[in-house]
């Protein structure tokens, strides 16, 4: 007796169907992964998401509640669950997993934290998809990053960070704001660490190729009469402040991830601000990862473009590899 599907629907293909080209695996479903993996979905960059978590529960309730979107959505599949067999093939991994700081842990014991779930997540993914790029979220993202290509084994080009490129997003908001323009017409560089001592240059800043530090020579230094100043330190605190009045960051981090997925998966070529081996640039000694402008497509990241730094710009980079370094060094990977 056929079913009804059997009555409603000929199978005419022969073996197997070709399963997903563009497969995007996101690793913790926490707020941030929560907020990525619906970008990713509403730019319709992913054939396929697969979520993974070790809190079963939340877990299966996230992927539920996205599947019941599947109406609304252009993904069709969309899976989930703790054993990373469900990551396989993947084209990028996007790790935004992590323990939080406890009250009166250190940094460093945060990071050592970070680097023994790092070492239970990153074999695993390169065990499924052993040719992926992976974007590191989790902070610190920048030893973290490096956590991870050491761990991977991967070449440089398939490790990245996601870095300063929300920092930089920040800017050009804030630049908009006091210019009445959209951000994307706002071009400024955050660049070095994610966080506290990233490093806004200045010397680039401009609208339309009409460089603002010609026009105003004292711009980002203490004597600037319009303090534009305020507006890196602004970025600096963005983060604290959103923290502080919602608890956590979630949208802004989502949507610059999924823009870092396009790029890659669309191979636009495009170029980010994205944490990077940095040893041997800008006068950085070390095995560590900075954010620096860097073209990205579905190689991953393939060149890095040189910036021209007036020198107080490359020894903040500098005292920024160092004191990375001193925690990296200290770590048991
Ligand atoms: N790079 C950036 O610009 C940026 C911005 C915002 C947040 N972050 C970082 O992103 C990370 C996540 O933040 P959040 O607010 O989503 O935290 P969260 O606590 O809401 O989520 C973290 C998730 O990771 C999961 N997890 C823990 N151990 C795991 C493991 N071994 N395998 C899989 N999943 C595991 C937890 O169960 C939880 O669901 C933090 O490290 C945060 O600091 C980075």
């Amino acid at each position: 007796m056929a079913t009804t599907k059997e009555k409603l629907i000929e199978h005419v293909m022969k073996g197997e169907a070709v399963g997903s080209r563009n497969k995007v695996t996101v690793v913790g479903v926490g707020m941030v992964g929560m907020a990525s993996a619906v970008s990713i979905l509403l730019k319709e960059l992913a054939d396929e998401i697969a979520l993974v978590d070790v809190m079963e529960d939340k877990l299966k309730g996230e992927a539920l509640d996205l599947q019941h979107g599947g109406l609304f959505l252009r993904t069709p599949k969309i899976v989930a669950d703790k054993d990373y067999s469900v990551t396989a093939n993947s084209m990028v991994v996007v790790v935004t997993a992590g323990a939080r700081q406890q009250e009166g842990e250190s940094r460093l014991n945060l990071v050592q934290r970070n680097v023994n779930i790092f070492k239970f997540i990153i074999p695993n993914i390169v065990k499924y998809s052993p040719n992926c790029i992976i974007l590191v979220v989790s902070n610190p993202v920048d030893i973290l990053t490096y956590v991870a290509w050491k761990l991977s084994g991967f070449p440089r080009h398939r490790v990245i960070g996601s870095g300063t490129n929300l920092d930089s997003a920040r800017f050009r908001f804030l630049m908009s704001e006091k210019l009445n323009l959209h951000p994307s017409s706002c071009h400024g560089w955050i660049i070095g660490e994610h966080g506290d001592s990233s490093v806004a240059v200045w010397s680039g800043v401009n609208v339309a190729g009409v460089n603002l530090q010609k026009l105003n020579p004292d711009m980002g230094t203490e004597k600037d009469k319009e303090d534009w100043k305020i507006v890196h330190k602004t970025v600096v605190d963005g983060a604290y402040e959103v923290i502080k009045l919602k608890g956590y960051t979630s949208w802004a981090i989502g949507m610059s991830v999924a823009d870092l997925v396009e790029t890659i998966l669309k191979n636009l070529r495009k170029v980010h601000p994205v944490s990077t081996l940095v040893q041997g640039m800008y006068g950085v000694k070390d095995e560590v990862f900075l954010s620096v402008p860097c073209v990205l497509g579905n190689s991953g990241l393939t060149d890095i473009v040189h910036m021209t730094l007036q020198p107080e710009e490359e020894k903040q980079l500098v005292k920024s590899s160092e004191t990375l370094w001193s925690v990296q060094k200290e770590l048991t990977l």
